[in-house]
C-alpha cells in the first residue's frame, strides 16, 4: 500500500487535539501511525492485531524475528498481555512508570500469537510523553511500537526523520517536536529469576539498584543475542563512515586523524574538543550527547558530510547507554593515538 503521508502538528493540549482523534481512528481501523515518545518516535499499531503488526514490520523492513515493544497507557493494561506478576515488578513500575523503562514479562497466549515473534515473553512500557499518553487513551488499546525508522537507520528524534524514512509507507505522523531523551528505553527482563538489563538506557543499573536493593547484571555478547533479538543486528548506522574516538586519544592523535580525513572529504566532529577550523563542529558533552546523537548524524548525512568523528565517553558515570549506541553506530573505534597512527599508515579508507 502506498500512502500520501501526512505530518500533523499536535498542539499544547493533546487531549483536545483533532489530530489525536484522527490518529486513533486510523489505529482502530488497523492502520499504523507514528507518534513521539520521550525517548524516540515510535511506529504504532494495534498490538493485538496480527495484520497491524505485520504492517509495522513491512513499513520498517524489520527482520521478522525481532519482537516489538508494546506501549500501554498505564500499568492496569499489563493484564491484557501478561498473566504473570514477577517478583520486583511492582517496585519498578512504581518507581519508573510512566517513563523510559521497558519490562519483559511472560506473555499470555494472545500476545504470543501477535507481537512476540514466537517468544514466550512480551516487552511492555508506559511512555511518559503527553502525545503518546493521549493517543494511547484515545485509541484504547496497547500499541506495538518499535522506533519509527527504517530498520538499521538511526532512531528518529524529530518528525522529519520519520518522514524521511517512512514517507509513502505510512498514512500519518504526529509531530510533537523533539524527543527530550533521544535514546531508546532501558529494557529489563523480569521473566527469569533475577532481573537482567537487556538494553541500557537513561535509567541506569545504579537507578535500578536504588529501587531493587541490588544491581542487575547487563546481558552481554552471546547471552544478549539469545535473550534479546535486537542485539543480533547492527543498528543505528549512519550512511557515512563514523569513527568513535575514545577520550584516551591525545590531542596529537585527534589533529592527525582530522587532517588525514580532511584530505579525502568533508569531516564533522561531535564532541567537546576544538577541531581544525575546516572541520564541521557540533559541541557536545556527556550530558547532552545522548539527546543530540541521532539528530546530528542524520543532519550530517543530509548535508553530505563524508566522515564523522564522535567523541566517546567513559563507561563510568552513566556513559554505558550512550557508549552502547556509539559502538553500534561506529565503523571503527580509536582507543588511543597508536590506533589512529596505524589506521593512517594502513591507508585503508572506504
Ligand atoms: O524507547 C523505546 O523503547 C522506543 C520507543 C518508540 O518506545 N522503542 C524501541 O523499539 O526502541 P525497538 O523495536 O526499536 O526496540 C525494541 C527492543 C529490541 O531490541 C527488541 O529485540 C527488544 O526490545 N524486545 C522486544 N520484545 C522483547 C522480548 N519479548 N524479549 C526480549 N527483547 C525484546
Ligand atoms: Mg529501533
Amino acid at each position: 500500500m502506498s500512502w500520501i503521508t501526512r505530518c500533523l502538528r499536535v498542539g499544547s493540549d493533546p487531549d483536545q487535539c483533532p489530530s489525536i482523534k484522527e490518529a486513533a481512528e486510523l489505529l482502530k481501523q488497523g492502520e499504523v501511525v507514528a507518534f513521539p515518545t520521550e525517548t524516540v518516535y515510535g511506529l504504532g499499531g494495534n498490538a493485538l492485531s496480527k495484520d497491524a503488526v505485520a504492517k509495522i514490520f513491512e513499513a520498517k523492513q524489520r527482520p521478522a524475528d525481532n519482537p516489538l515493544i508494546v506501549h500501554i497507557a498505564d500499568a492496569s493494561m499489563v493484564s491484557k498481555f501478561s498473566d504473570a506478576k514477577p517478583k520486583h515488578m511492582e517496585e519498578l513500575v512504581q518507581a519508573f512508570w510512566p517513563g523510559p523503562l521497558t519490562l519483559v514479562l511472560p506473555a499470555n497466549e494472545i500476545a504470543q500469537k501477535t507481537v512476540t515473534c514466537g517468544l514466550n515473553t512480551v516487552a511492555l512500557r508506559v511512555p511518559n510523553h503527553p502525545i503518546a499518553q493521549a493517543l494511547l487513551r484515545e485509541a484504547g488499546m496497547g500499541l506495538a511500537a518499535p522506533s519509527a525508522n527504517l530498520s538499521g537507520r538511526p532512531s528518529p528524534t524529530l518528525a522529519k526523520h520519520v518522514l524521511h524514512d517512512l514517507k509513502r509507507f505510512i498514512p500519518l505522523i504526529l509531530n510533537g517536536g523533539r524527543c527530550p531523551v533521544g535514546i531508546e528505553s532501558t529494557v529489563v527482563d523480569l521473566s527469569q529469576d533475577t532481573p537482567v538489563i537487556l538494553r541500557p538506557g537513561t535509567i541506569t543499573a545504579e537507578d535500578l539498584e536504588e529501587v531493587l536493593g541490588f544491581r542487575p547484571e547487563m546481558a552481554q555478547g552471546e547471552e544478549a543475542k539469545r535473550r534479546t533479538p535486537g542485539a543480533r543486528y547492527r543498528h543505528y548506522a549512519p550512511t557515512m563512515p563514523t569513527y568513535l574516538m575514545m577520550p584516551m586519544v591525545d590531542d596529537y592523535g585527534f589533529k592527525s586523524i582530522l587532517q588525514y580525513l580532511s584530505l579525502k572529504g568533508r569531516v564533522a566532529y561531535l564532541g567537546p574538543r576544538r577541531p581544525l577550523s575546516r572541520v564541521v563542529h557540533e559541541p557536545a558533552n556527556r550530558s547532552n550527547m545522548g539527546e543530540m546523537l541521532y539528530r546530528i548524524l542524520r543532519t550530517w548525512e543530509s548535508e553530505g558530510i563524508h566522515y564523522v568523528i564522535v567523541e566517546g565517553v567513559s563507561e563510568k558515570f552513566g556513559g554505558i547507554s550512550l557508549l552502547d549506541r556509539l559502538n553500534k553506530a561506529a565503523t571503527r573505534t580509536f582507543h588511543n593515538r597508536t590506533d589512529i597512527m596505524n589506521f593512517i599508515e594502513s591507508g585503508e579508507l572506504p
